[in-house]
């Protein structure tokens, strides 16, 4: 029989009861026949047809050129790049950032599939909902606090800070006075549990008692792209500290992940996205006519958030505050944006802190200006070799001379290389000729450099950090042999029992291997069809990885059972500490010598 191998995630977590594995393996089965890999990734991704497979840009590191291949065969994807891989509900766990059952429920729902119940995912899916329940009444209570306090003060202060009321209505802003419960007896009266107001943020609980977290400050929800309220920021009225206190990261909110105003911003026409640094900065820059604006949450940004924004935008114009502190969270931004391939200007609002500022200072218009002549990423880079230095001296001239050079060392392309270091010859009045020599060389030295590190990287270090499998670099011999056996059973999942005739989980010398073969062998003398799919429970998305790696890896080797009886022989004479055959070399010797003395 010709079997239908589908590469499906084994996703192993130890100790997983049966009380978890509430799917059987023939809803599995049917669930990711009905999802297609293909048709289902290319919602998220742009897929590249070659050969029998697609590739596209790997959603889960940055890149510029494709190294992700799906594989149709097995249903799989790999990144070669970063090992990330998996089957589909790997995939959708991962970008979607979801656990293994509330994945299984995207898909069931996308295929009209009917999904069997399960308790575990039904209670995390119903905390889930219940924060976001908690959260929306929160908002409308804070809302409401706004508007009716008889003191105004909410009002008051998004007033001064010009705010007109349609404004404060879109971003649906809010008021928490300076109680200690209102919020927390206005939530319990409507049946919410006091665990359940702390889980969501809006409450603390201390000494036995639970109260409101968000006291005398101005109200920020923040919003996911489906326009839930994940979480809020509150601002201090008046002064104190924090200035800024945002709800900590929830089941529904992680700050590195979300972005302040996306859920406006991902609706505009414009092709490219401002970047402000706080809530303020993107209320005021909206309000002046632009929709296109978003904020991290009261942190840098991260690469996460990078990628996201690559989502949606090609450009970039980074509005961060004209301080010391914007300035070196501009240059930040800049290099984790332009890892994900996105452009970035950068505008210099000279004479205002902020983009809030800015705008109350000098109006919407001239704030379009400062836009439309944002500045390129070099010439920002190029701009700040000036800082502290009086170019009026020689001295000042060539330290900042020595500056721009590590600059313009750092672009790739060489025309544009080229096109920078004559304008910076003209406008220093020096030759463009040393000009370039100084760069060439500054190059060649980096490139050196690098070569260095990297080769003292190999000779005093394990080449990586294997994360998933530590023991790969204590056993490389054995571990290869066993991922060989294992590559076999997924290439031929009918020999399993010839294969269980020669070899017992216990020959595997890494434990990371040895769970994937008891886990395979199971499933595949269990069940009728086997899907990577049904691993997929039992193991996390970066072990899914490492397991279509190993499959993807050994895709184009014949493995002959022949080739298998020598991965087998290997494990049979590690275990029986023999010799291997033949040692082939100094290190075989050693690791002979080695053996030997451990068991002395
Ligand atoms: P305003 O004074 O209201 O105009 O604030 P701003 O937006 O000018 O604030 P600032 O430049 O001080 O900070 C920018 C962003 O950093 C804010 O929007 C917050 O997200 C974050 N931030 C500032 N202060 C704090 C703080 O004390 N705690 C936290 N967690 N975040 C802060
Ligand atoms: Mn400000």
């Amino acid at each position: 029989m010709q079997w239908i191998f589908i590469v499906n995630y084994l996703s192993l977590h130890p100790g997983v009861g049966g009380d978890n594995l509430a799917f059987s393996d023939d809803f599995i089965y049917q669930l990711q026949l009905a999802n297609p890999i293909d048709d289902v990734m290319k919602s998220y991704v742009n897929l590249i047809r070659r050969g029998r497979n697609f590739v596209c840009s790997c959603p889960f590191h940055s890149e510029k050129t494709p190294s992700c291949t799906i594989y149709l065969d097995t249903q799989s994807f790999y990144c070669f790049g970063c090992g990330a891989g998996g089957d589909v509900i790997t995939f959708i766990r991962k970008i979607e950032n979801l656990d293994y059952v509330e994945a299984i429920k995207l898909l069931a729902e996308r295929a009209g599939l009917e999904v069997p119940s399960d308790k575990q995912g039904e209670q995390n899916a119903r905390i889930k909902a219940r924060i976001l329940e908690i959260n929306r009444e929160a908002a409308a209570f804070f809302y409401k606090s706004l508007i009716s306090d008889p003191s105004k003060s909410g009002l008051k202060y998004f007033a001064s800070r010009g705010l007109a009321p349609q404004t404060i209505k879109k971003y649906g802003l809010g008021y928490a006075d300076d109680s200690w419960d209102k919020l927390t007896k206005h939530l319990l009266s409507l049946k919410f549990k006091e665990d359940e107001l702390v889980t969501a943020g809006v409450c603390l609980h201390k000494n036995g008692k639970t109260f409101d977290l968000f006291r005398n400050r101005a109200m920020f929800p923040i919003m996911d792209l489906r326009g839930n309220i994940i979480g809020f920021g509150g601002r201090i009225l008046g002064d104190g500290t924090p200035k800024y206190l945002n709800t900590a990261d929830t089941p529904v909110f992680k700050k590195s992940r979300n972005l302040f105003s996306l859920n406006f911003a991902k609706n505009s026409t414009s092709n490219r996205l401002i970047l402000a640094e706080g809530y303020m900065d993107v209320i005021a820059i909206n309000q002046a006519g632009f929709d296109n604006v978003v904020a991290t949450l009261g942190t840098a940004l991260t690469p996460e958030q990078a990628r996201l924004i690559s989502q949606y935008a090609k450009e970039v114009i980074i509005a961060y505050d004209s301080d010391g502190a914007g300035q070196k969270a501009t240059t930040k931004a800049i290099n984790l944006l332009s890892a994900v391939a996105v452009t970035t200007r950068i505008i210099n609002m000279k004479g205002s802190k902020d983009p809030d500022e800015y705008i109350r200072k000098f109006g919407a218009a001239r704030f379009k200006l400062l836009l439309d002549n944002s500045d390129g990423a070099i010439n920002f880079e190029l701009e700040k070799c000036k800082e502290g230095l009086d170019l009026s001296t020689d001295i000042g001239k060539v330290e900042c001379l020595k500056r721009i050079v590590k600059v313009l060392s750092q672009i790739h392309n060489t025309l544009e290389r080229d096109v920078y270091i004559s304008k910076v010859a003209r406008s220093y009045e020096v030759s463009a000729e040393v000009l370039k020599s100084q760069v060439e060389n500054e190059i060649s030295k980096t490139i050196r450099k690098e070569k260095k590190n990297s080769w003292k990287s190999i000779v005093t270090k394990p080449r990586f950090k294997d994360e998933i499998n530590p023991e790969v670099s204590q056993y490389p011999r054995e571990s290869k042999a066993e991922e060989g056996i294992i590559a076999y059973l997924l290439q031929h999942p009918d020999m399993v029992k010839r294969v269980l005739d020669c070899i017992t989980p216990d020959h595997f010398v890494t434990s990371f291997n040895k769970r994937i073969f008891t886990v395979l062998c199971e499933k595949l003398n269990s069940s009728t069809n086997f899907t990577l799919s049904l691993l997929s429970d039992e193991f996390s998305d970066n072990e899914m990885g490492r397991i279509t790696g190993i499959e993807a890896k050994h895709k184009d080797i014949f493995l002959t059972e022949q080739v298998v009886d020598d991965y087998i022989k290997i494990l049979h004479d590690f275990k029986n500490n023999k010799l291997s055959d033949n040692i082939n070399s100094d290190e075989d010797l050693l690791k002979l010598a080695k053996r030997l003395k451990n068991i002395k």
